[in-house]
């Protein structure tokens, strides 16, 4: 049973709120409101049970809420277009740690060990200033009402979107975490030097099929890496000698260098395009396990087609953000909904 009343009343046709059978039987409006009573209570007690996301959760209790999101990170990558990027990162890094609920998002404190101090996100993940402009915002706006996890999920859209990339229906209604899980970041996270079968069983994990792994690395179509996660790869066979060569000064190897930065998608990095499928074609994949989609396995056709038809890409990528934002979310009364995304309340 869904919880109509609550979330959904500005967008679904009066008639569709009372079962319409039950409202041609009777005429007597005292019947309507005792349905309309009944509703309400059955809705109280099977949110917390039977909560699941919906595209309108904000429509009534902030309206304003997805333009405000979509203005800000807008105004954001066009001053800085690796802002999407890194707005993008932030979302998957948080959906693969005990799910979106904005755990990557909590600061070190007395009670929380970060996620942030995880190996995979120190010196590393970015974008934390704008999502606490985006939620102080919110909180003059619509104040309690919409969560960090949200904020994640819509900038993580609108990113793609503002840099020329599909865009999707977000479903909404997740609430915050109480805690963070420093070591299920660095155990759950992906690293770059896994395998072509490592990625997999990661992303198998998260209940994220071979097809959405191949199609969600196409987020390295923008954004940077450091040296330190893309040097051992420079030695390996399977790269374009002259792409290692060209990326070989600035890394050098030294560990002075391990936080120089290069793009990940070497043709357009400011572009939300089907570019980084086309450089594993010509070997110019940055990471190793970027370059590992396309060295003679499963997923090198998958790899050719996204090459060869951006439109066939963007809708899987479009698809598998949308259940990559469904990993285990807080619904209904769990978690809460944080007045500053760094700390719980
Ligand atoms: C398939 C397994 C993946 C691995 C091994 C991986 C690994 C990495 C690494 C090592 C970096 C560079 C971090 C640094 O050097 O500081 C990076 C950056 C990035 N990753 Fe991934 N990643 C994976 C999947 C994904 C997914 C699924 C997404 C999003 C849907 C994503 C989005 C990004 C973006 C946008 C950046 C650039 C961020 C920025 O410039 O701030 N990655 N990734
Ligand atoms: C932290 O993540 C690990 C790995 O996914 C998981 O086994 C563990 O239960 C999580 N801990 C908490 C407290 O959620
Ligand atoms: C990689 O190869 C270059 C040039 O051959 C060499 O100078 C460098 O030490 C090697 N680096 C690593 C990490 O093996
Ligand atoms: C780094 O590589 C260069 C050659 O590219 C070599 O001359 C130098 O000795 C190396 N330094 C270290 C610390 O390995």
């Amino acid at each position: 049973m869904r919880c109509l009343f609550f979330e959904q009343t500005s967008s679904i046709p009066p008639s569709t709120l009372i079962n319409s059978q039950e409202m041609a039987r009777s005429s007597s409006s005292s019947f309507f409101f005792f349905i309309f009573l009944s509703s309400v209570a059955l809705c109280g007690l099977h949110s917390v049970a039977q909560a699941q996301l919906t595209p309108n959760f904000y429509s009534t209790s902030c309206p304003l809420a997805l333009t405000t999101i979509r203005t800000l990170v807008r105004t954001a990558v066009l001053l800085q277009p690796r802002m999407g990027a890194s707005l993008v990162r932030l979302h998957f890094h948080d959906c693969f740690v005990n799910g979106c609920d904005a755990s990557v998002l909590l600061d070190d404190s007395t009670t929380i060990q970060s996620e942030k101090s995880a190996v995979p996100n120190m010196n590393s993940l970015r974008g934390f200033e704008l999502i606490d402009a985006i939620k102080a915002a919110l909180e003059l706006l619509c104040p309690g009402k919409v969560s960090c996890a949200d904020i994640l999920a819509v900038a993580a859209r609108e990113s793609v979107a503002a840099l020329r990339g599909p865009t999707w229906t977000v479903l909404l209604g997740r609430r915050d975490s109480l805690i963070a899980n420093r070591s299920g970041a660095n155990t759950d996270l992906p690293p770059p030097f896994f395998s072509l079968s490592q990625l997999t069983q990661s992303f198998a994990d998260k209940g994220l099929s071979f097809g959405d792994m191949v199609a969600l690395s196409g987020a390295h179509t923008f954004g940077k890496a450091r040296c330190t996660n893309f040097r051992a790869h420079l030695n390996e066979s399977n790269i374009d000698p002259t792409f290692a060569a060209t990326l070989r000064p600035a890394c050098g190897n030294s560990s002075a260098n391990d936080n120089n930065l290069a793009n990940l998608d070497v043709s357009t990095p400011n572009t939300f395009d089907n570019a980084y499928y086309t450089n594993l074609l010509n070997r110019r994949g940055l990471l190793h396990s970027d370059q590992e989609l396309f060295n003679g396995g499963a997923a090198d056709a998958i790899v050719r087609t996204y090459s060869t038809t951006p439109s066939t890409f963007f809708t899987d990528f479009a698809n598998a953000m949308i259940k990559m934002g469904n990993i285990s979310p807080l619904t209904g009364t769990s978690g809460q909904i944080r007045r500053n995304c760094r700390r719980v309340n």
